[in-house]
């Protein structure tokens, strides 16, 4: 059974909820790990107050006894602290009493950049909350305790994944330019994975290279506009004598411009992917819209926002690489128990010689 993942919950909503299926048996989970990478995804430079009130931790509500998987779908759920003050603006069910809290008015004000306008349009929503509270990037929380989860699958296998924020202190110094003009700003993160064996992912079928699907979990996250593998762009500006690793006998490369895939197959070298993150939409000086209900020229909806969430991208994005990889090497090691996956793993660097 292949690895899978579904998320649930609104920005501002109760909970968010991720259901996990496909993981072996007998799999050790470390709740302070999962809680770790919850909280490096509120931190960094550049975020709003809501992540002094949110205080990320995980449940568990099924698929777990005593700290090991049971080879049954695991439930994780991190509830929105915030919701407190939303419970009439986001009440599952029709409200009762008078309107009270945050999310009482209809926003009517779609930002540019955001999802806002085509969300709305496409679902025909007449308050603008009714999409932005999913597309929001609140979600990315489950995504990573579903990543710290695939951590722990990965780690059995001597696989491990990080990440940095380029060129950290330029970005630092844009933020505190942008705070001061009430702008927002972008950056780029690099994600690097280390010990995975060539081989996970596919020449044969392009929906199963592992390039292409590690660039679609890092683009599917939300303001992600670029992803390059390995030296990606730069190149298509060099001579194929520059561009490519050469092979030691020992299968090895002293170089690695491919990012440690070649033919969408790992090939044994770290795995290098950057993804480019566009500046956040929210302006505290907001931008040309329109007004929905009235149709006349309007400033877009002001609320409260990051002015740059690059820090907390990197370790999204890490999520997501490690989600993709374990669901790789999952694929190829297979296994009900965490048993068979490691001694299937063991076999294979057998075979190939792979240490
Ligand atoms: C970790 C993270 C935090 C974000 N925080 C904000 C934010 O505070 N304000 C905002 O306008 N956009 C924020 N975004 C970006 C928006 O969610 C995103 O731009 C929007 O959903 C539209 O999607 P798109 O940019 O992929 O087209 C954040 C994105 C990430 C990954």
């Amino acid at each position: 059974m292949s690895l899978r993942l579904a998320t649930a919950g609104e920005s501002h909503g109760p909970a968010l909820v991720a259901i996990v299926t496909g993981l072996p048996a007998g799999l050790v989970l470390d709740r302070d790990a999962i809680d770790a990478d919850l909280k490096r995804r509120q931190e960094g430079y550049g975020r709003s107050p809501r992540q002094q009130i949110e205080q990320d931790r995980v449940e568990v509500l099924a698929g777990l006894r005593h700290g090991r998987t049971l080879g049954t779908p695991l439930a994780l759920v991190v509830r929105n602290v915030d919701h407190k003050n939303w419970t009439w603006g986001m009440s599952p069910w029709p409200p009762e009493g008078d309107p009270q809290g945050k999310g009482t008015k209809p926003v009517t004000l779609p930002r540019p950049g955001h999802a806002d306008l085509a969300g709305v349009l496409k679902h025909g929503h007449a308050d603008v909350r009714d999409a932005l509270e999913r597309a929001s990037a609140r979600h990315t929380a489950v995504h990573v305790a579903a990543g710290a989860v695939a951590r722990s699958l990965l780690a059995t296998i001597g696989i491990t994944v990080g990440s940095s924020v380029v060129d950290e202190d330029e970005l630092r110094r844009r933020i505190d330019e942008a705070r001061a003009e009430r702008d927002t700003v972008g950056g780029i993160v690099e994600v690097r994975a280390q010990g995975v064996p060539p081989g996970l992912g596919t020449y044969a079928e392009k929906a199963d290279r592992l390039d292409g699907r590690l660039a679609a979990a890092v683009m599917g996250i939300q303001a992600v506009k670029g992803v390059e593998i390995g030296d990606g762009f730069a190149l298509a500006g060099r001579f194929g004598s520059e561009a490519h690793d050469e092979i030691r006998t020992d299968r090895r490369r002293d170089t690695n411009h491919a990012g440690g895939l070649e033919g969408g197959m790992s090939n044994g070298e770290e795995i290098v992917v950057r993804a480019a993150m566009k500046p956040l939409p929210t302006l505290m000086k907001p931008l040309a819209s329109v007004d929905l209900e009235t149709g006349e020229p309007a400033q877009a909806l002001v609320e409260r926002s990051d002015v740059a969430a690059v820090e907390a991208l990197a370790v999204v994005a890490e999520a997501a690489v490690a989600w993709e990889l374990a669901r790789a090497a999952h694929e190829k090691f297979g296994g009900d128990a965490v048993g068979d996956f490691v001694a299937s793993w063991r076999a294979y660097v057998e075979r190939i010689g792979w240490s």
